[in-house]
C-alpha cells in the first residue's frame, strides 16, 4: 500500500527522539522514526490539516492485541472526510498498516497514532493541490494521567477554554487543528496543579476532557454525556456496554457542571486514559472526594476486557499473531 501521491524524501540529518516510536510505517515503508521526515512547508503543520487516531494494544495470552481497531480506522478516514481529504485508503488497510507496524517492532502492549496529513506542494489555505499522506507511530505508553490519578482519583478544573461548536470547527473529526483546544485547555488544569481539564460547551453544558469522555453516577443511573460536540468515544460506546452487561442502568443526558459536582461519583473515560475515576472537580469533592467503587470496578473490568481475559468480548480484539 502506498500513499496517493508521495513527498520527496527528506535529507535532513537524522534526530534525536524521546518518544521511542522505533519504526514508523510512512506511506507503506516501515523506516526508523529518524527516517520518517517531512518538509517544514508542510501544510499540516500551518494549518492543522491532519487527522489522526489513537489506539491501544495490549499484552494478551495470544501476545499483542489491539482494542476495536477497525471502529479506529473507520473513524480515522471520517475524520478524513469531514476535512474533504481525499483519501485512497481503505479502513483495512489501515488496519493492516498497524498490525505491521506492531509487529515490526516486536511491540506487546502500546499506544497507537496513524495520522493523515497533506503535503507540502502547496502553503495556501486552500490544499486542493497538496497529496495526503499516511503514517503509524507505536509508542510504549503506560498510565496517561498517572498512576495516582488513577488510584486516588484525578483532580478535574472546569477550564476558562470552551469546546467549540459544530459550526466553528468539525467536532466529530479527531483533527489536529481541534486539539489546540485540548492542549490549551489541559496546560491551563495542569498550571494550576490540577490534572485534567473539564470543558463546558458554548451553552454552558459540560462536553468533555481534553480528550476524554465524562460519565456520572447518581443512584443507582450511569450517565453517559450526551455527544453534542463531543467526540464519538470508542471508549465511551465500550463502558456503555459493559456497564449494561453488568446489570446497570445507563442514561445519555446533557448536564450543567453543578449536576456534576452533585454527584455519587464522575470518571472520564479515553483510549489514552482507559477508565479514570475524579476525586474532585474545582476542588468540590465529588462524593467522599476519593476514587468511587463503581470506577474502580469499571476500571478493572474494562483493562480485564482489553487484555482479552473474558472470552465474551474477544471480537473487540484484533490478535496480532494469529
Ligand atoms: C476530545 C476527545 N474526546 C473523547 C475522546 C475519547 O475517545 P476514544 O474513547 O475513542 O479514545 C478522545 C480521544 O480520542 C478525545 O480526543
Amino acid at each position: 500500500m502506498s500513499a496517493s501521491t508521495s513527498e520527496s524524501t527528506s535529507t535532513a540529518p537524522a534526530t534525536t527522539s524521546s518518544t521511542n516510536a522505533g519504526l514508523i510505517w510512512f506511506d507503506g515503508r516501515i523506516v526508523p522514526e529518524a527516517e520518517a521526515t517531512v518538509s517544514v512547508l508542510t501544510h499540516a503543520m500551518h494549518y492543522g490539516t491532519s487527522v489522526f487516531e489513537g489506539i491501544r494494544a495490549y499484552e494478551s495470552d495470544r501476545g499483542a492485541a489491539v482494542f476495536r481497531l477497525h471502529e479506529h480506522s473507520v473513524r480515522l478516514l471520517e475524520s478524513a472526510k469531514i476535512l474533504g481529504m481525499k483519501t485512497t485508503w481503505t479502513a483495512e488497510q489501515i488496519d493492516q498498516a498497524i498490525v505491521d507496524t506492531i509487529k515490526a517492532n516486536e511491540r506487546v502492549s502500546c499506544y497507537i497514532r496513524p495520522l493523515i496529513w497533506y503535503g507540502a506542494e502547496s502553503l495556501g489555505v486552500n490544499p486542493g493541490r497538496n497529496t495526503l499522506h499516511l503514517m503509524v507511530a507505536t509508542l510504549p505508553w503506560g498510565i496517561y494521567l498517572g498512576d495516582d490519578a488513577v488510584r486516588k482519583g484525578a483532580a478535574l478544573m472546569t477550564s476558562s477554554w470552551r469546546r467549540s461548536s459544530g459550526d466553528i470547527m468539525p467536532t466529530k473529526a479527531k483533527a489536529g487543528g481541534n486539539y489546540v483546544n485540548s492542549v490549551l485547555a489541559n496546560a491551563e488544569a495542569r498550571d494550576n496543579g490540577f490534572d485534567e481539564a473539564l470543558l463546558l460547551d458554548k451553552e454552558g453544558y459540560v462536553a468533555e476532557g481534553s480528550g476524554e469522555n465524562i460519565f456520572f453516577l447518581k443512584g443507582d443511573t450511569l450517565y453517559a454525556l450526551a455527544h453534542s460536540v463531543n467526540l464519538r468515544g470508542i471508549t465511551r460506546d465500550t463502558v456503555i456496554q459493559l456497564a449494561r452487561d453488568m446489570g446497570t442502568r445507563v442514561e445519555a443526558t446533557m448536564a450543567t457542571r453543578d449536576e456534576l459536582y452533585t454527584a455519587d461519583e464522575v470518571f472520564m473515560v479515553g483510549t489514552a486514559a482507559e477508565v479514570t475515576p475524579i476525586a474532585s472537580i474545582d476542588r468540590r469533592p465529588i462524593g467522599p472526594g476519593v476514587a468511587g467503587p463503581f470506577g474502580l470496578a469499571m476500571r478493572e473490568r474494562y483493562l480485564e476486557v482489553v487484555s482479552g481475559k473474558v472470552a465474551a468480548y474477544h471480537d473487540w480484539l484484533t490478535f496480532v499473531h494469529d
